[in-house]
């Protein structure tokens, strides 16, 4: 019996144009190229420009997946965009895109589960598709965490970029097997006792300020590695497949080594992993569907391959999803 799964139909995505090399930051505090790359596996990020706000970079990014997908922002009846660096406290940046893109249509709304968010944006646009709510959906993931960096602290600073990416899904009708393309599976969790170990000191309610970010570094690590196979594995086995039947994870690019010690923990090769931090930083939304976007454009992931995604942020909130491309 046919199903409705939420196939992709294009992705893109977009960096600013400042790359900030590791040296950058050695320059004014008690750090080094080498400390950051050994420790992180981060070697340069991209910061916006003055003036430049998310909008700006999401607009760059949907413009890019609408080319690749060959549509027009009326094609799609919904936008949904995660990110913990709006525009403004409201309207939702998603809206700001919405007309951007001259999308005259359908809704448009905004998504806070920080570097989880876009992972959030999935399992929620595959939600509205498989229901029938919407047939195409374009999820945005969308930061400018130099906003929020405390500068002078060496511990964090260091570790994130500015970035967008896209890709937009539709409705298809598929036979129900872990052989359709699209979205086989979603598993999404949180757990607000662990608030306190990554937040931004900060917001509208409680000091009606922006705030900067905040980090129990080794704490957030040690939950990381843990709860991202264990989503991996259950994302795997609600979508009935298993390890090996993966080509690509494609994981939150937060730390070289976290990604490396989840892939060992599922026994999957670093030859299937997609590694951009390098280049990037933590984009935190944006850093999943930015390393698809530039492993799409490599050559890396084609149609019809097994992709795992998994991404962790503050809140605690993580998540896992499984498609074929
Ligand atoms: N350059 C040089 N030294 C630094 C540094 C930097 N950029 N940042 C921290 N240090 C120092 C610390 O001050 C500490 O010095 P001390 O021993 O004199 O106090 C020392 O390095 C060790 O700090 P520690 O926090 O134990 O280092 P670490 O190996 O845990 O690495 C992180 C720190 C932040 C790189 C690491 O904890 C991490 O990546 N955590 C996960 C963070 C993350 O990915 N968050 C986002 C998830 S969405």
């Amino acid at each position: 019996m046919g199903v409705i799964r939420a196939v992709v139909k294009g992705c893109g995505h977009y960096l600013p144009e400042r790359v900030v090399e590791n040296e950058e930051f050695a320059k004014t505090l008690d750090t080094s190229d080498e400390w950051i790359r050994a420790r992180t596996g981060i070697e340069r990020r991209h910061f916006a420009a003055e003036g430049q706000k998310t909008s700006d970079l999401a607009y760059e990014a949907a413009t890019n997946a609408l080319k690749n997908a060959g549509m027009t922002g009326d094609d799609l009846d919904t936008i949904i965009l995660a990110t913990a660096t709006p525009d403004q406290t409201f309207p939702s940046t998603a809206t700001r895109l919405q007309h951007a893109i001259g999308m005259t249509g359908g809704f448009a709304f905004d998504i806070q589960a920080v570097c989880a968010g876009f992972i959030y944006a999935l399992a929620n646009a595959t939600a509205l598709i498989e229901s029938g709510h919407a047939k195409t959906v374009m999820i945005v993931g969308a930061e400018t965490f130099s906003r929020i960096i405390d500068f002078t602290d060496r511990g964090t600073c260091v570790l994130f970029g500015d970035g967008a990416g896209a890709l937009i899904l539709q409705a298809e009708t598929g036979d129900g097997t872990g052989d359709d393309r699209g979205v086989l599976s979603t598993d999404l969790n949180s757990d607000g006792k662990y608030n306190d170990l990554l937040y931004v000191d900060g917001g509208v309610s409680s000091t009606q300020s922006t705030g900067l970010l905040r980090m129990q570094g080794q704490e957030v690590f040690k939950h990381a590695v843990s709860k991202l196979a264990s989503s991996g594995e259950t994302a795997l086995k609600l979508a009935g497949l298993s390890a090996e039947d993966i080509d690509w994870i494609v994981p939150h690019q937060a730390n070289l080594r976290i990604i490396k010690r989840t892939a060992k923990k599922m026994n999957v090769s670093m030859d299937k992993v997609v590694v951009t931090v390098q280049d990037h930083g933590n984009t935190s939304a944006a850093s999943i569907p930015l390393a698809l976007s530039v492993a799409v454009k490599k050559g890396q992931i084609k149609t019809g391959d097994l992709l795992l995604v998994e991404a962790i942020g503050g809140g605690l909130a993580w998540g896992a999803a499984v498609l074929r491309w």
